[in-house]
Order: C-alpha cells, then sequence, then structure tokens
C-alpha cells in the first residue's frame, strides 16, 4: 500500500529561482540549469526523446533489462528493499521487480509530490503484496529511510537512465557516497551507465532531425519565462549539441541569433549573437573511468551488463571491503 511520503522538501521561493537563473546567466560561459526542461510540455518532450530513433538510450536499458533482469535479481537475493532515486517511468523498475524473490518493499524518491504518487499508485495497482512506501525528496540531498526499510535483508539503490551522466565529477561523486550511505553494509547500488561512443552517435542522439531536442531545450527559457516573468524570445536561439572530448560529455547549448537583452527580476542580460547558454551535459563513462568514479565513492563494481552494440550498461556495484 502507497503510504504518504514521509520527508517534503521545502519549495524554493520565487526571488531564490530568480537569483539562481540570474547567477547562471552572469557566468561566462552563460547557464541555465536542466531542471527548467521539466514542466508539463518538457516532461511530455523527454518522454517522445525517449522513444526516437537516434535517442538509443531508453531502448537499449529496456533491452539489457529485458535481457538480464533474472540475472540482477539473483546477484541481489532475496526480500529485498528497493530504493529507486527519481520515480522513473516504472517500465524499467517493473521488469526488475517481476523477477526479485520476495521484495520486501519499494521506495521511490523524487522531489515532485505529483510523480511520486503516480509512480506509487500505478504500481501498487499491479503489486498488491509490495510494501510502497514513497519518499518525497530531494535525493541529491541527505534524507531519512523510513525506518521499516531499515530491515530488509538488504537495500538496493536502482538508479536507471544514466541521470548520473548529468552530474559533473564533484556531484557525481557526492551523489555516489550517498548512495553508499543509503545501502549500508551489504546492500548494493543497480545503476545505468551511459557508455563513450563514436561522437557522431551522440551528437545524433541529441539533436534529432524531427528537431524534438531542439524543442525540449527551447523549452527552458519558455518555462522560465512563464514561472519567473522573464522575457526570452524562443525564436532567437537555436540548438546546439556538442560533444566535448575533454570532458568526455555531450553538452546541449541555446546559441543567440541577434545580440539581444533579456529582463529577469528587474534585471537585464545582454547576450551577444553568437553567444551560447550552456543548458545541460551528459557524461559518457568508459568502463575503466567509471569504475575509478565509483572506487571514490567506497563502491566496487560486481557486475556489468551490456547491449551486444556495447552502447549502454547496468551495473551492479557494492561496498568496497576495506583492505
Ligand atoms: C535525463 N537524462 C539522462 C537525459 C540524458 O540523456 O542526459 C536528458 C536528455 N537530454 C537531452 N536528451 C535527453
Amino acid at each position: 500500500m502507497a503510504k504518504h511520503p514521509s520527508t517534503v522538501p521545502a519549495k524554493p521561493t520565487h526571488d531564490t529561482l530568480t537569483d539562481d537563473v540570474l547567477a547562471g546567466l552572469k557566468k561566462d560561459p552563460k547557464e541555465l540549469s536542466p531542471v527548467w526542461f521539466y514542466d508539463e510540455l518538457g516532461s511530455f518532450l523527454f518522454d517522445s526523446i525517449c522513444e526516437l530513433p537516434e535517442y538509443y538510450i531508453t531502448r537499449t536499458e529496456l533491452q539489457i533489462m529485458q535481457t538480464h533482469a533474472a540475472e540482477m535479481a539473483q546477484h541481489i537475493g532475496p526480500e529485498a528493499a528497493v530504493i529507486e532515486l527519481g520515480s522513473g517511468t516504472s517500465l524499467k523498475t517493473r521488469l526488475l521487480l517481476d523477477k526479485l524473490d520476495h521484495p520486501l518493499a519499494y521506495v521511490p524518491v523524487d522531489i515532485s509530490r505529483e510523480h511520486l504518487f503516480a509512480a506509487a499508485g500505478a504500481l501498487a495497482k499491479d503489486y498488491p503484496n509490495l510494501h510502497i512506501v514513497p519518499v518525497c525528496a530531494d535525493f541529491t540531498q541527505p534524507f531519512e529511510l523510513p525506518q521499516f526499510v531499515r530491515t530488509a535483508q538488504r537495500r538496493i539503490v536502482y538508479f536507471p537512465g544514466s541521470t548520473l551522466g548529468n552530474f559533473d565529477r564533484t556531484h557525481a561523486h557526492a551523489l555516489l557516497a550517498q548512495m553508499r550511505d543509503l545501502i549500508g553494509r551489504n546492500g548494493a547500488v543497480l545503476i545505468g551507465i551511459d557508455l563513450y561512443k563514436d561522437r557522431r552517435v551522440l551528437e545524433r542522439a541529441y539533436d534529432d532531425a524531427a528537431g524534438v531536442t531542439a524543442e525540449f531545450n527551447l523549452n527552458a527559457l519558455r518555462h522560465v519565462n512563464r514561472e519567473l516573468g522573464a522575457n526570452f524570445d524562443l525564436d532567437a536561439f537555436e540548438h546546439l549539441a556538442v560533444w566535448v572530448e575533454d570532458q568526455s560529455r555531450i553538452e546541449m547549448h541555446l546559441v543567440s541569433k541577434r545580440d539581444q537583452v533579456v529582463r529577469l527580476g528587474g534585471e537585464k542580460i545582454r547576450i551577444a549573437s553568437g553567444e551560447h547558454l550552456r543548458t545541460e551535459y551528459c557524461h559518457k563513462y568508459t568502463l575503466e573511468g567509471f569504475s575509478e568514479l565509483a572506487a571514490t565513492a567506497g563502491l566496487a563494481v560486481r557486475r556489468v551488463w551490456m547491449d551486444p552494440d556495447q552502447l549502454f550498461s547496468v551495473q551492479l556495484l557494492e561496498p568496497a571491503r576495506l583492505q
């Protein structure tokens, strides 16, 4: 049964959000947080991206789960509590839950109460015997697990979708360390990690022919206009996806088509013609590179499952034993 979420994070105020956006726009190069992609339209566009022929990530991870979830479940063992960071599309979660031996609980963690209850409610119908314990929290910050979840044989953090790639190294390390704390000494992390590959494949995946990703990127401006009363002209920006080799990441930018001035929070921001506003980065890892990063957070890679073309990986991490 879905219970009430245990933690409710305070909502940032209009002024704090405005200050954050202004701070990003005053950086060199200019930045706008990817959180602005996601309003109702943005979430719809993201779901559409996941179905695009160029965006291999979602279908490849699903294929890996379909092929290997039984083996993953064997490694996880009976009566596990599955803690999912971000409440997800639940399709991948279901593939895992279906193979687990008597899972004790499913704990979706999400900052959005709406997404949290949608995910919890949908699963509750199909898994009547599973304890579903939603936690409304920002998973990038420390949060309390419900006491009941602590009694599970094993706590498993499930973090699919390659979302770790959207964090820079410092924040990715911090998030992995937080997962290490959540699972305790004998738990595990099951994580989706997108792999380093030909830049042309990546640039197409983030700049599709139908222009859905471009619309998703521009939607960040539309969202800031509506929410914070800015006056970005969406026609004055162009979407760009560019591979940055020395950072091993694909970046999404909005490039200004002309000199312009944008008003926000009583300030005027000058944007020159050709100036870039970076909206997102998505790191792509080699197996060695990710294993080194995990080790900095006290986690060792125990198993890696990949698709035949080695585009994507799902990895099982466990606390590294101290020598
Ligand atoms: C959410 N995240 C894993 C996606 C990615 O691939 O980095 C977001 C995305 N941005 C553009 N397309 C998809």
